[in-house]
């Protein structure tokens, strides 16, 4: 599709088979290397949904969605499960290992990507640091506060240098130091390396970042920040 990250052509998305479970109701949405858009909207409006059908990670009911060129409507979980290392996943609950320091969390993508593993933990250190976390590398998640493990998911959804990044209340948990650094690190990754970013917040400073804002109200997108 036209050299876009990720196009998304008339995508609904109904829960179940009654009416009432229609989310997504005809979303038109494409983003170019480098764009950022920010997705506001209430509380059950539908943008976890959103994210997660841009990703792959849960199915169209109508509608079309390409990532980087490949149609993901047309593939079966194993090709889908490729595609989805073309993305960088920070959501609301970041799961690190418990088992694993932060460094080697971090390092985990690229692990199982088979990457040289000097390059690896070299990149995965600088995301660290841009986190504002480069003493922490040792500990493990139990020994981090909330919004620290919160920061060490950032890193590591950006550290396999994702084509696409998909980010749900990235700063949900952080004061505004810790959410400035993250948004520095989001910003700064799309700018340097090309990527895409579509991001879900509440944040008005954070999505004011973005390129563009847009709202979902009734199952569909409109353009600036809400009402
Ligand atoms: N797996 C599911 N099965 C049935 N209904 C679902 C499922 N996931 C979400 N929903 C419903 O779809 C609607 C949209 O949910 P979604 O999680 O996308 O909202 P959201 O905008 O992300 O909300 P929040 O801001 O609270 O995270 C809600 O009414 C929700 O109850
Ligand atoms: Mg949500």
């Amino acid at each position: 599709m036209s050299g876009a990250v990720l196009a998304m052509r008339a995508v609904t998305k109904r829960y179940g088979l009654r009416a009432a479970g229609v989310v997504l109701r005809g979303i038109d949405l494409e983003l170019t290397r480098g764009a950022s858009v920010a997705v506001t909207g209430v509380s059950g409006s539908g943008k976890s949904t959103l994210l997660n059908l841009a990703g792959g990670l849960d199915r169209v009911t109508s509608g079309t969605v390409w990532l980087d060129g490949a149609d993901l409507t047309a593939l079966d979980e194993g090709e889908l499960a490729l595609q989805r290392r073309k993305l960088g996943l920070i959501f609301q609950f970041h799961h690190l290992l418990r088992d694993f320091t932060a460094l080697e969390n971090v390092l985990m993508p690229a692990r199982l990507q088979n990457r040289p593993r000097a390059a690896a933990v070299a990149a995965a250190r600088d995301m660290l640091d841009r986190v504002g976390l480069s003493g922490a590398g040792h500990r493990y998640p139990a020994e981090l506060s909330g919004g620290e493990q919160q920061r060490v998911a950032v890193a590591r959804a950006l550290a396999a240098q994702p084509a696409l990044i998909l980010a749900d209340e990235p700063t949900g948990n952080l004061d505004r130091a810790a959410s400035d650094a993250v948004a520095d690190l989001l910003f700064g990754l799309v700018a340097e390396r090309g990527a895409a970013c579509l991001l879900v917040t509440h944040d008005a400073d954070l999505a004011a970042r973005a390129e563009r804002v847009l709202t979902l109200r009734d199952g569909a997108l409109a353009a600036g920040g809400p009402a």
